[in-house]
């Protein structure tokens, strides 16, 4: 065990009776570990980005207008012949599409769209919009419809009835980039064969009934959005974790289990929002998570986490909502979290944490940090005395790499401890609150993937 353990116990076996860091009675503030931050991690891809989209990104609001060369003839028959076949499937079509799939110009067909193919230079069916149509059928074989649409670009079928295995890989549709099958009626295991489609930037799962694992490769391809919430995903998250390129992830409301994998922190450079809440998730908070000094959204609530908070927290400059809730996280709440600029809802509360510092406090005043539910001394709405010794008494408490904790990946974050301790003198009076209401409440994007589309 190292001292900052043996300090957490000693503030364990004796804040009961005294509260809250009275300095005659801490231990000494513990030694920064001799060890040097290592060098961030070089990402293992080379990502090129922003990257040109292969169509206009404003294919969506593109006139319906009939076009003079819909496609060289055999792509057009194909195309042609599936979507009667896909018609047919459709018995329940309550927004009307089918009844407008009539004649030769699928160019005016309603939930398609047409656009100049750029390796051809002929009008080809660039993208499908289906989102909310509510097809519904005995079976609606996505993969074979979408696999005879060979110009494709962008697929979106939310909220439909599509199932079935996608058996085979997708590898020539070569200008697919954004695809979105949530809430349909996938099951089985990851869609393995859709990562055949190198060029989708855009991966959209969530409301599914997907299980099992998630294959390794999926984080190495070039996306910007992964959402894969709302699944049964049920084993550990691969260790590529941190090797995806995506400025939004969410992994949320599945049931993964083992630990975060260190690799996030290879993210650092891309990752602005990244969702694992309510999963079951174990292990400590790898230090590895500091390095994400672009990311303004870390949720990990409602999972089995414990150990501390690591000092590298301190670096995530951008951070404005971190959501630790729910868990089984205990120790002293790194005072360097407390000071980061942009935190707005910092949500802490049921967990075993038993020390603040001042510039914690500042924020519980500010209500931009909540402590609710857990073993602090002295504040209000925390557990009881007996839940907490239940806790502290039941297993011995470590973490792998515990010399880690103590890493502070960046420049101009004082040590926790002792600055705590410096601060302790500070006069109260002249200090200046900003309340959570006072400030311009930040717009994440990830939460809304938390909702079932077209509900
Ligand atoms: C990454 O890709 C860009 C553009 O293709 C290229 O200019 C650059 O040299 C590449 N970097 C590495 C490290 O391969
Ligand atoms: C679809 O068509 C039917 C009959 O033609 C009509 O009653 C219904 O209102 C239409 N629904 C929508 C969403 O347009
Ligand atoms: C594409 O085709 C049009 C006529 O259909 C022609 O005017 C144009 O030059 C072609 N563009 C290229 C890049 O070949
Ligand atoms: C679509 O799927 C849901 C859930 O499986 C089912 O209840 C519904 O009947 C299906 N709709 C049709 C028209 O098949
Ligand atoms: C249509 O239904 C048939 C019979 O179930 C199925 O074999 C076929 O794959 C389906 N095709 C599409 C495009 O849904
Ligand atoms: C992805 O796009 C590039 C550039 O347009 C192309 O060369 C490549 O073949 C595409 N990938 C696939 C799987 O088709
Ligand atoms: C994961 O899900 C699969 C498919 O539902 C199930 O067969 C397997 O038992 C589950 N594994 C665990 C560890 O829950
Ligand atoms: C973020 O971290 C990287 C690597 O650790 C560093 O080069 C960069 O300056 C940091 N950015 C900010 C805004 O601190
Ligand atoms: C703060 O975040 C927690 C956890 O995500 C959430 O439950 C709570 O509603 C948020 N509070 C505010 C004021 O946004």
């Amino acid at each position: 065990m190292l001292p900052w353990f043996l300090s957490a116990l000693f503030v364990l076996s004796s804040f009961f009776s005294h509260g809250y860091a009275q300095p005659a009675q801490c231990p000494p503030a513990p030694r920064c570990p001799l060890i040097s931050p290592p060098p961030p991690p070089k990402p293992l891809i080379n990502f090129t980005r922003p990257r040109p989209p292969l169509y206009p990104p404003s294919l969506n609001l593109m006139p319906r207008q009939p076009r003079r060369n819909p496609g060289p003839l055999s792509n057009r028959a194909r195309i042609l012949f599936i979507t009667q076949e896909l018609k047919r499937n459709i018995t329940y079509d309550p927004n009307n599409y089918t009844h407008t799939w009539v004649g030769k110009n699928y160019c005016v067909f309603k939930g398609f769209y047409c656009d100049t193919v750029p390796d051809l230079n002929i009008t080809g069916l660039a993208g499908i919009v289906f989102n909310g149509a509510r097809f519904g059928g005995r079976f609606l074989n996505f993969y074979r419809f979408i696999r005879n649409l060979p110009d494709i670009a962008i697929f979106h079928a939310n909220s439909n009835n599509f199932s079935g295995v996608i058996n085979r890989n997708l590898n020539q549709l070569r200008y697919l980039y954004e695809l979105d099958l949530s809430n349909n009626k996938f099951l089985g295991g990851f869609p393995a064969s859709v990562l055949g489609a190198t060029n989708l930037t855009f991966v959209d799962l969530r409301f599914n009934t997907y299980a099992g694992t998630v294959p390794p490769r999926l984080f190495n391809m070039d996306t910007d959005v992964l959402f894969i919430n709302n699944n049964g995903f049920n084993k550990t998250i691969p260790a590529t974790l941190g090797n995806t390129p995506a400025l939004f992830l969410t992994l949320a409301n599945n049931k993964f289990t083992g630990p975060i994998p260190r690799s996030i922190g290879r993210a650092w450079n891309t990752l602005l929002e990244v969702l694992f809440l309510n999963n079951r998730l174990t292990g400590c908070l790898p230090f590895e998570i500091g390095y994400l000094n672009k990311t303004t959204v870390f949720d990990v609530g409602g999972n089995l986490l414990t150990g501390p908070i690591p000092q590298s927290f301190g670096c995530m400059t951008k951070l404005e909502l971190l959501n630790l809730a729910h868990n089984q996280f205990y120790g002293a709440i790194p005072e360097s979290l407390c000071r980061l600029p942009n935190a707005y809802n910092f949500s802490l509360s049921y967990n075993y944490f038993s020390q603040v510092g001042p510039a914690c406090r500042k924020r519980i005043r500010e209500k931009r940090l909540d402590v609710r539910r857990n073993c602090i001394t002295g504040l209000p709405q925390q557990k009881s005395a007996v839940e907490c010794s239940r806790f502290f008494s039941r297993n011995t408490r470590s973490c792998p790499r515990e010399n880690t904790f103590n890493i502070v990946p960046c420049t101009g974050v004082s040590n926790t401890a002792a600055a705590s301790l410096e601060e302790e003198e500070e006069d109260e009076e002249g200090v200046v609150l900003t309340t959570i209401d006072e400030m311009t409440p930040p717009s994440p994007k990830t939460y809304a993937a938390l909702a079932k589309p077209h509900h």
